[in-house]
C-alpha cells in the first residue's frame, strides 16, 4: 500500500472543497466529490459531485474521464460504496475503468457498512489508501452523528442585539443584521437539509425562509414549525403561502390544525402542551435530514439546548440596541456563558461585515 504523499493530500483538499458545494444539494446520498487526476503528469482528466440526480460522485468522474481512467488514480472524500441498488456501485464503476489507486478521504459513516468498499477494492488489485483526511472527515460529522444517535446534526443560529436582545415581542422585529450576516444566514438555509423554527417566531415575523442567494436559490430544504401550548397560526406564510419547501408542524398530539394538504403534521409525545424535542429529532431524521438549522427565537433555542441537542451554533452579534420591550437571547445570564455551561466551547470568530459572528461547538 503506497503513502499520502504532499500531491494526495492537495488532490483530497480540492475534493473536499468541491464536495462542500454538494452540502444539502444531494438529498437521500452523502454528499462526495471524486476526481480521476494522472500523478505522474498531475492533471485532472475527470471529476464527479453528489447532486439531486448524481447518487454517487465516482462513477461521474470516470464518465467524464472519458475512458482514460485506466490505470490513474481516483480521489474521492468518501469510501465508496459497495452495495447494489437501483444502480451499480460506486466500487463496480472503478474497477470496469481499471483505476490503479484509489485514495480515499474517509470511509463510510455508516458502521453498517464502514471498510466493506475498501475490501470490495483491493480484491480487485486495487492499491487503496485511506487517508483519514481531516476536511473530508469534517464533511460527514453529522452523518456520523446521525448514523450513531437517530437525529440530525443541530445548528442553531441568533443575531443577538448590543444589549443582548433578539428582537421585540410587539413587532416585526427580529435583530436586523448587515448584508453579510443575512447572507451568512441564508447560506447556512442552503447548506442544511431542514431549518426549524418557534411558532412564536413565525408568528411575530412570518418568515418565508428562503435563500435569495444566486445559483442557491433553488435549493429545497424542509421546513418545521414547533408548536407549543399557545398552538400556531395557520395563516402564516411558512404553513400558507405557496412554496417548494416542504413544511411540516411538530406538535403534541391533543391538537387538531386546519391546514393545506401539502402542510405534514409531524405528532410526538410531550409535556406541557409542548413536543419533546429528542423524540421530534428522531422524526425529523426519518424525513431525511442529517443537517438541521434552527433559527429561533430564544424559547426554542433553549429547549433545544436544554435537551442537550444543539451541536453547533453561531452567535450573530449585532451593532444595534434594541432597549426596552426586548426578548433577551437567554433568561440565564449571557447567550454565550449559557453555550458554555452547556458545554459548547468557542471554536471560531471572525466579522461579516458590520457583525461579529462566533461558533460555538459540542466539546467530543
Ligand atoms: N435574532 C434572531 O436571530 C431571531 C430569530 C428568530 C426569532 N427572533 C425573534 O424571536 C422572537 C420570538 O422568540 P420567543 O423566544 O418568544 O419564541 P420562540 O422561540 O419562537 O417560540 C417558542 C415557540 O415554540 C413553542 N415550543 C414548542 N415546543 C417547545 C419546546 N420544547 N421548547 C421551547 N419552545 C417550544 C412554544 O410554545 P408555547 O410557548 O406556546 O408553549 C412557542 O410557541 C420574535 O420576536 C422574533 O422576532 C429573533
Amino acid at each position: 500500500m503506497t503513502q499520502l504523499s504532499g500531491p494526495d493530500r492537495r488532490w483530497l483538499d480540492a475534493a473536499a472543497r468541491l464536495a462542500r458545494s454538494a452540502l444539502g444539494a444531494s438529498p437521500g446520498h452523502l454528499p462526495a466529490a471524486a476526481l480521476v487526476v494522472d500523478e505522474e503528469l498531475q492533471l485532472l482528466f475527470g471529476r464527479g459531485i453528489t447532486g439531486r440526480t448524481v447518487p454517487f460522485a465516482e462513477p461521474q468522474a470516470v464518465e467524464e474521464a472519458r475512458g482514460t481512467a485506466r490505470g490513474r488514480t481516483l480521489y474521492t472524500t468518501l469510501e465508496p460504496t459497495s452495495l447494489w441498488g437501483r444502480t451499480p456501485p460506486s466500487t463496480e464503476a472503478i474497477i470496469k475503468a481499471k483505476l490503479a489507486r484509489v485514495v480515499i478521504g474517509c470511509a463510510n459513516p455508516d458502521h453498517s457498512q464502514s471498510g466493506q468498499g475498501i475490501v470490495r477494492l483491493r480484491s480487485a488489485g486495487i492499491d487503496v489508501l485511506l487517508a483519514e483526511h481531516e476536511p473530508s472527515h469534517r464533511l460527514y460529522a453529522a452523518d456520523r452523528l446521525t448514523f450513531a444517535k437517530n437525529r440530525p446534526f443541530v445548528t442553531g443560529k441568533l443575531l443577538v442585539s448590543r444589549d443582548g436582545m433578539i428582537g421585540r415581542s410587539d413587532t416585526k422585529n427580529a435583530v436586523p443584521g448587515g448584508p453579510q450576516a443575512q447572507r451568512f444566514v441564508e447560506m447556512l438555509r442552503a447548506t442544511s437539509d431542514g431549518t426549524m423554527i418557534g411558532a412564536q417566531a413565525a408568528k411575530v415575523d412570518d418568515p418565508k425562509l428562503f435563500v435569495r442567494i444566486k445559483g442557491l436559490d433553488t435549493r429545497i430544504y424542509q421546513r418545521f414549525v414547533v408548536v407549543g401550548a399557545r398552538g400556531v397560526d395557520t395563516e402564516l406564510n411558512l404553513i400558507a403561502g405557496v412554496s417548494g419547501h416542504p413544511t411540516a408542524i411538530i406538535s403534541v398530539s391533543e391538537r387538531e390544525f386546519d391546514v393545506p394538504d401539502a402542510v405534514d403534521i409531524i405528532v410526538t409525545d410531550g409535556r406541557n402542551g409542548r413536543p419533546d424535542l429528542s423524540r421530534a429529532m428522531a422524526a425529523i431524521t426519518a424525513r431525511g435530514v442529517v443537517n438541521l438549522l434552527v433559527e429561533g427565537g430564544a424559547k426554542l433555542i433553549e429547549g433545544v439546548i436544554a435537551a442537550e441537542l444543539m451541536d453547533r451554533f453561531h452567535l450573530i452579534q449585532t451593532d444595534s440596541v434594541t432597549g426596552r420591550g426586548g426578548i433577551p437571547a437567554t433568561m440565564l445570564g449571557g447567550i454565550d456563558g449559557r453555550l458554555r455551561a452547556a458545554g459548547l466551547v468557542e471554536v471560531d470568530q471572525r466579522t461579516l461585515g458590520p457583525d461579529k459572528l462566533r461558533t460555538f461547538e459540542r466539546e467530543r
